[in-house]
């Protein structure tokens, strides 16, 4: 499973680059507002940094003025992935990005049928939002496992982005599903390798080591 962040934020996205566990990276209109930056400029920042797909999302919500946006999006960097709502306008401008030779990841999937409408448009990726299902009492890990269902029984190449993403579970789930890709934020990645008893274990193997006197 590969792991994208889910931010804008540059720094927050360096330091994990560093670690060679980063994937790509999803960004989304309210990360854009919560840089500060210009959608445009901290892109191409992201893009520097990371070799994977950067999600840029467009803004508009008819058909030519996405395709225009999003062939601007495209011109920012070669990784550059377009990111469109799951709507009418949306498929068919992701249809048409796709034959054009962009890579699209279609947004704000709620239902296994729209992943199947995604799959059918020839996205990239969908995005289905977990967080956001469970905010509602609704199983959102069900949708993921439903869409791998449908995805494997027809070999559709688009990819599952498992996204809202809020707990170290989800990750987890995410990957017994089998999604393809998780996007998370900073803090969840953070979460992941820590464990009480590797923290504990550890503290008494230095501890040992060190009576030992020897050095490696
Ligand atoms: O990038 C889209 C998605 O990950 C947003 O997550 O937490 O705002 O539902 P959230």
């Amino acid at each position: 499973m590969k792991f994208f962040l889910d931010t804008a934020d540059v720094d927050e996205i360096r330091e994990w680059s560093q670690t060679g566990l980063l994937d790509g990276v999803t960004t989304n209109p309210s990360l854009i507002l919560k840089s500060g930056r210009d959608i445009k400029e901290v892109l191409a920042e992201i893009c520097d940094i990371v070799d994977g797909d950067v999600s840029g999302e467009v803004a508009a919500t008819d058909y030519d003025t996405m395709l225009a946006e999003g062939r601007e999006l495209a011109k920012i960097a070669k990784n550059i992935c377009i990111k469109l709502p799951i709507t009418m306008d949306g498929l068919r401008a992701c249809k048409t990005l796709v034959d054009e030779g962009f890579k699209t990841n279609m947004t704000l999937c709620f239902s296994a049928n729209q992943a199947l409408l995604v799959a059918k448009a020839g996205g990239t990726y969908v995005s289905p939002f977990i967080g956001r299902l469970d905010d509602m009492a609704i199983d959102g890990m069900e949708l993921i496992e439903e869409i791998r269902v449908i995805f494997d029984n027809y070999d559709f190449d688009t990819e599952i982005l498992a996204a809202s993403i809020r707990t170290v579970n989800h990750v987890k789930d995410c990957a017994l599903a089998g999604a393809d890709v998780a996007t998370m934020p900073p803090s969840t990645i953070e979460k992941l390798v820590k464990h009480p008893l590797t923290d504990a274990g550890l503290a008494a193997f230095l501890a040992d080591w060190e009576k030992t006197g020897q050095k490696i």
